[in-house]
């Protein structure tokens, strides 16, 4: 099993990858009181019974939320904790969060609240979760007018990534996984780009070998920059490179045409163009980020007038004085912040 250990004063915990782990996860946890599996109808079907198998039934609740986005709300928060006490779980108890980022970020902002706080535990199951989600301590729900407006940073107690769980999940969440993890390569690690750009065949196969090195280097990655900056006071920012105008394109298309990770992929390319445009990067780099994208199979193209997406941009939360922040590709593994006034954003997409 790679385990990798991620450093916050003390809060720290390990990330652990590993096929067919699902099974033993319960004998790898410290003991609880009782548990509650949070997980969606899907991801139950598929592996609720495996990660069962070995754990004693009184003293685990499985908490089934229905499939998609519209399950991270505060409606879902009041339910799952109502459900909670009614299985009578007390502070010494537990979450495991089983699923992707929907049920992960559900799961851990009802941990970090439930009685003021009780541990939780991530267990991935898609390539977004497994390479981002799941690490870091961001945890939240949306509401309905805006992503991610309530939420904590609640640190798990652990991670585990079980990468044979990847062999069921549909090729187009496969390729969304793949916009942050080609965002890793872009804002810290130029060999690693390079490793993603010989091996894209590789990893859409789910070729072991190459798919868990992935991982562990997105891991080793998202631990070292929240170790740094946990709350996002700095460094922290630079893991929304192609994010801007990728929370844009969701918003605009009222987060029902693209998944996150879509947009994240057409974002960096966006991001990368513009970053060439106003002279941060040359243009042999430029087209090095921007096959790659392209080589995860994604559509670039999107149909979202350039209007209407800097209205959206105009409410990122990393805005500064009605300037929108742009985290862009600078150099090779680096990225610089850069604030664009409306007309100047809309004046440089319109370029591209
Ligand atoms: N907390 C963070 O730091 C952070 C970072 C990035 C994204 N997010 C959030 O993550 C969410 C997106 O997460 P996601 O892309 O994992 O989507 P998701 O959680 O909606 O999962 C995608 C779909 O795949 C299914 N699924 C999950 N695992 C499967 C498997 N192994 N086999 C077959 N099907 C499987 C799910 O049932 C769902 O239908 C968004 O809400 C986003 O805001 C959070
Ligand atoms: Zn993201």
């Amino acid at each position: 099993m790679e385990t990798i250990s991620i450093d916050l004063d003390n809060k720290g915990y390990s990330i652990h990858i590993e096929s067919n782990l699902l099974a033993r996860i319960p004998t790898l946890l410290d003991p609880a009181d009782s548990w509650a599996v949070i997980t969606d109808e899907m991801v139950n079907s598929l592996y609720g019974q495996s990660l069962l198998e070995n754990w004693p039934s009184d003293l685990v609740h499985m908490i089934m939320l229905p499939v998609g986005e519209a399950v991270k709300s505060l409606q879902t928060v009041e339910e799952v904790a109502g459900k909670m006490l009614e299985l009578g779980m007390t502070r010494h108890s537990a979450v495991l969060a089983l699923g992707g980022g929907v049920v992960g970020d559900v799961a851990g902002f009802c941990a970090s609240i439930y009685m003021r706080g009780i541990r939780y535990i991530q267990v991935p199951t898609t390539l977004l979760a497994q390479v981002d989600s799941s690490v870091g301590g961001k945890t939240g729900v949306n509401l309905p007018q805006g992503k991610n407006i309530m939420g904590s940073f609640y640190q798990p107690q652990g991670v585990f990534i079980d990468t044979q769980t990847l062999s069921t999940l549909p090729k187009r969440h496969l390729i969304s996984g793949m916009g942050e993890v080609i965002k890793y390569g872009v804002i810290y690690d130029y060999e690693f780009l390079g490793y993603l750009g010989s091996h894209m065949a590789d990893i859409l196969n789910l070729e072991e070998a190459v798919i868990k090195n992935v991982i562990r280097r997105c891991c080793e990655i998202k631990a070292e920059v929240v170790a740094k900056d946990e709350k996002e006071q700095g460094l922290r920012k630079i893991l929304n490179c192609g994010h801007t105008v990728g929370h844009a394109l969701e918003a605009a298309r009222k987060y029902r045409q693209y998944t996150h990770g879509e947009a994240v992929l057409i974002g960096l390319y966006v991001e990368t163009l513009m970053a060439e445009k106003i002279g941060l990067i040359d243009e042999d780099y430029c087209n090095e980020i921007l096959d790659l994208v392209q080589k995860t199979g994604i559509d670039v193209k999107f149909e979202v007038p350039l209007e209407r997406l800097i209205r959206s941009m105009l409410k990122d939360k990393k805005n500064r004085a009605r300037r929108v922040s742009f985290i862009l590709p600078s150099g090779k593994g680096e990225t610089s912040e850069v604030f664009l006034t409306e007309q100047e954003a809309l004046g440089l997409l319109r370029m591209l």
